[in-house]
Order: structure tokens, then C-alpha cells, then sequence
């Protein structure tokens, strides 16, 4: 049944959790008080590259049960649940999470929260947020609010899809009324078989940052295996392939390379460090900070590589092929692929990047790079070319063609993304990370 709801905070994730709903077939009120991003929403324009999402805009616009607001008003009080989808940013300086939007967006909606409606927490957050948050609403209203947590798990570049089609649903409750609203509000996708899992709110707020921690620790483990690889002579690739065939493993989150980036994973496990810290058990994750570290070596890796095989890069052309953190993304949050274009920039070579569609984001987030939208044009005269976000246009591109443009035929690949054999053949020195660096083949 169609229920009255509000989105608070428009990024990522209240973007595309907002049209879902109203997608589902609720009455979706969104809240951004960011002019830029709203202005984009209310014309049917989402203000990052997401595949699906526009099209899913256009069709709730045009059905009518979406629309976008600065600010809450009287309509806020009619709406039975409220999700919070404020940022949840690396404080500066710090590993923690800077919780104050979402103090920020409680206190906004106070005057407009009816006794009987609930919050709906899906930032991630440090446990014991949903507490905090609680008791200082209570003190606003004059009544203990029913607030929830209910985790988002979408990955960006399939955020729609994940979120209509998610392979669970979890939410921390303290009360029957906010399982109550909660069960109803995901009625449509329960009703297709997803597991819908109801913890207690500590549990449900720490889901994310353990299921995060767990992913961004599985393709550390792979890029330690990497690093032992390179010195051992052994080709981490197949050894991920060989070790993914145990079910217990699985063969997904073990692709070496340049490592993880974005707005979620490296942010969430040095939260998390810090939030055990707090709690007096910072040991427990101590291993955290191992994982964040192998995944930042692999960056200077790339580095090293082009130094042994070019000698200094001092005014050498470097061309890095993809900016974005993920492809499908237009997203430069913590992207190992800008983080490795600084590093090379830094040991002096001329560093150009080619990304299919975040470029406009580099040039006014990175003015220090190069940038060309044209592949042929931007790999013009390079002596070295790296893979750093495996972009499809990359994976099929055809290995003599940009071979013809180069001044030196040296693929440093980043991701193990593409056909080595085929770049070999067409004349190119490869040295893939993990693999065995003077022979990668196949
Ligand atoms: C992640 C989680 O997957 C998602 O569930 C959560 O809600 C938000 O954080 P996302 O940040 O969109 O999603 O990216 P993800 O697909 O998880 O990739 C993260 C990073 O890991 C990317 O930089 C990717 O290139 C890298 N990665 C992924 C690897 O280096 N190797 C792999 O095998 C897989």
C-alpha cells in the first residue's frame, strides 16, 4: 500500500533511494537543501552519472508521486516515515565520521514529526549514532520518536538496480511501529522473496561498516597476494581464480590492482577503526588499518613500475586511462586512479588522463591534470600507458590502434581488466600488477 514518505539529504544514496520508493509506487517528498542539486532533481536531471536513473526519474516526474524540496513544510507532517540519507564524511584530520548532518536534518524536521511516524536511519553511521540521535530528538519534541536503522547496501554503477532488488533488507528497531512501517514501505520487494532480516539498532548499524570492512579486506588480501606475488614470481590473478573455485571464498572482491576508492569503503573502515577506538576495543580492528594500507602501496606501485621501466619520469607523457573510482561512475571520491595520476604528476612526469565521462569532474576538482576527451588524441606521443579504472571502452579497445599514437608501447595494467595476450601481440610491453611482471601473458 502506497505510504506518505520523506528522503532527507539527495546525494548518492537519498537520490536514488527516493526515486525507488516512488518507483515502488509511494508518495516521495525529497529533501536537499543543496540549490545546485536540487534545481537538477526538480528539472529531471540526476546531478551524477548513474545508468537507469534518469529514465526511472523522467517516469515517477511524469506519474507524479515524486517531488523535491529546500526545506521541509507542512506536508512533512502528513508523511508515516522518514529516511535520513545525509553524508556521513571522513572527518578532516581524523578517521572519524562527522555525524553533524544528520544532527542537522533530525533538527530540521522536528517541528514537522507526527508521535506516530518513523525515522528511518540509512547513512552509514558509527554505532550507537541511532541513539544519539534519538535522545536528542526526544528532547526537541517532547515525545520519544520511533527511530530505526535500516542500512543501504547499493554499489555505484548498479545503484537502482540494488536498491529495487536488494539481496536483503535489514532494519534495527526498538518498537513495534517502526517494523510495523518499515515491513509495509518494503512490501513490493519483499513480496518477490528478499530476505528481510530485523536486529536490534546496534546491530543494524554496525551491518554496514562490517560487511564494508569485509569486502574492502577481501581485496586487500588479494593485493598482499600480489605483493608476494610480484617478488615470488607467481601470477596473483590465477592464484584469485584458484582460491575462488572454494565456495567459502568465492571468486568476487579478489581482482588485484590499484586497489579500492570512493565514497564508502575507505572512509568506513577508518570510521570504524575510530568508532573501536571510542568503544576501548580498537584492537578488534586493528587489522584495518593493515587493509588500508596495502590498498594505498598498490597506488605507488604503479609508480615504481614506471620508474624501473622508464628510468625518471621527469617530463615523460604518462597517459592514465579512467579517473572514476569504479567505471559506471563518474564519481573521483577517493579514486585510486587520481590518487596514482598525483603520484606520477609528483615524480615529474606529464601526466594526461582520459576518463569516458568524469573529465568535466577532473577539471574542476584536479586543474593540475591534463585532460583529453578524444583516446587517440589523448595517448598522442605517451610513453607509458596505465590502466586505472576499467572502464568497457578500455577493455575492448583495440591494442594496435593506440599503439600506432604512442611513443613507447608500455601498458602498466592497473586492474587486470584486459586481454594481455592481445596487447602483447599487438607489440606491447604489459606489466600487469600481481602478475609476473617480465612474462604476464594470456
Ligand atoms: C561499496 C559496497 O560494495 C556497497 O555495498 C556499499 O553500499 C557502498 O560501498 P561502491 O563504493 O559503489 O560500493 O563500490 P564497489 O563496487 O564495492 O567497489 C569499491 C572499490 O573496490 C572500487 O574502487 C573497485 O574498483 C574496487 N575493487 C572491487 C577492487 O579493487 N577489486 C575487486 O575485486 C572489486
Amino acid at each position: 500500500m502506497a505510504m506518505k514518505i520523506t528522503v532527507i539529504g539527495l546525494g548518492y544514496l537519498g537520490a536514488t533511494h527516493a526515486i525507488a520508493m516512488a518507483e515502488l509506487g509511494h508518495e516521495v517528498i525529497g529533501i536537499e537543501p543543496n540549490p545546485k542539486r536540487l534545481g537538477d532533481l526538480q528539472n529531471g536531471l540526476i546531478p551524477f552519472h548513474e545508468p537507469g536513473l534518469p529514465e526511472a526519474l523522467q517516469k515517477v516526474l511524469e506519474k507524479g508521486n515524486i517531488k523535491f524540496k529546500e526545506n521541509h513544510d507542512e506536508e512533512s507532517f502528513e508523511a508515516d516515515m522518514h529516511f535520513l540519507c545525509v553524508g556521513t564524511p571522513q572527518l578532516p584530520g581524523s578517521y572519524a565520521a562527522n555525524t553533524e548532518y544528520l544532527h542537522a536534518a533530525i533538527d530540521a524536521l522536528a517541528p514537522y514529526l507526527r508521535e506516530d511516524a518513523v525515522i528511518a536511519g540509512k547513512s552509514t553511521v558509527p554505532v550507537g549514532t541511532a541513539a544519539e540521535l534519538t535522545a536528542a530528538l526526544a528532547a526537541k519534541v517532547g515525545f520519544v520518536p520511533h527511530l530505526a536503522w535500516n542500512p543501504e547496501f547499493l554499489r555505484e554503477g548498479t545503484a537502482l538496480e540494488d536498491s529495487l532488488r536488494p539481496d536483503r533488507i535489514v532494519i534495527g528497531v526498538n518498537d513495534e511501529r517502526s517494523e510495523e512501517l518499515l515491513r509495509k514501505v518494503y512490501e513490493p520487494i519483499t513480496d518477490l522473496g528478499t530476505p528481510f532480516l530485523v536486529t536490534d539498532i546496534p546491530t543494524a548499524e554496525l551491518v554496514k561498516v562490517a560487511a564494508n570492512s569485509f569486502l574492502a579486506t577481501k581485496i586487500s588480501f588479494i593485493n598482499a597476494m600480489a605483493e608476494i606475488a610480484e617478488v615470488s614470481g607467481a601470477d596473483a590473478v590465477k592464484l584469485a581464480e584458484a582460491i575462488g573455485y572454494d565456495e567459502r571464498i568465492g571468486n568476487k572482491f579478489l581482482r588485484n590492482g590499484i586497489g579500492f576508492g570512493g565514497g564508502c569503503l575507505p572512509k568506513d573502515i577508518r570510521a570504524f577503526m575510530a568508532r573501536a577506538e571510542q568503544l576501548g576495543v580498537g584492537s578488534a580492528v586493528d587489522f584495518l588499518e593493515d587493509v588500508d594500507q596495502v590498498n594505498l602501496r598498490r597506488r605507488n606501485r604503479v609508480v615504481e613500475i614506471a620508474q624501473s621501466e622508464l628510468g625518471s619520469l621527469s617530463g615523460k607523457k604518462v597517459l592514465v586511462l579512467g579517473a572514476a573510482f569504479k567505471p559506471d561512475s563518474d564519481d573521483l571520491r577517493d579514486s585510486p586512479a587520481i590518487a596514482v595520476a598525483k603520484l606520477l604528476l609528483a615524480a615529474g612526469a606529464n601526466v594526461m588522463i582520459h576518463d569516458p565521462i568524469s573529465l568535466e569532474n577532473v577539471n574542476a576538482q584536479h586543474p593540475e591534470f591534463d585532460t583529453e576527451q578524444d583516446l587517440l588524441a589523448a595517448a598522442q606521443g605517451a610513453e607509458a600507458v596505465v590502466l586505472a579504472t576499467e572502464w568497457r571502452e578500455y577493455r575492448e579497445l583495440n591494442p594496435a590502434h593506440i599503439g600506432a599514437v604512442v611513443a613507447n608501447r608500455l601498458l602498466i595494467e592497473g586492474r587486470n581488466a584486459l586481454p594481455v595476450a592481445d596487447w602483447q601481440n599487438a607489440g606491447w610491453r604489459v606489466i600487469a600488477l600481481g602478475r609476473n611482471v617480465h612474462a604476464a601473458a594470456n
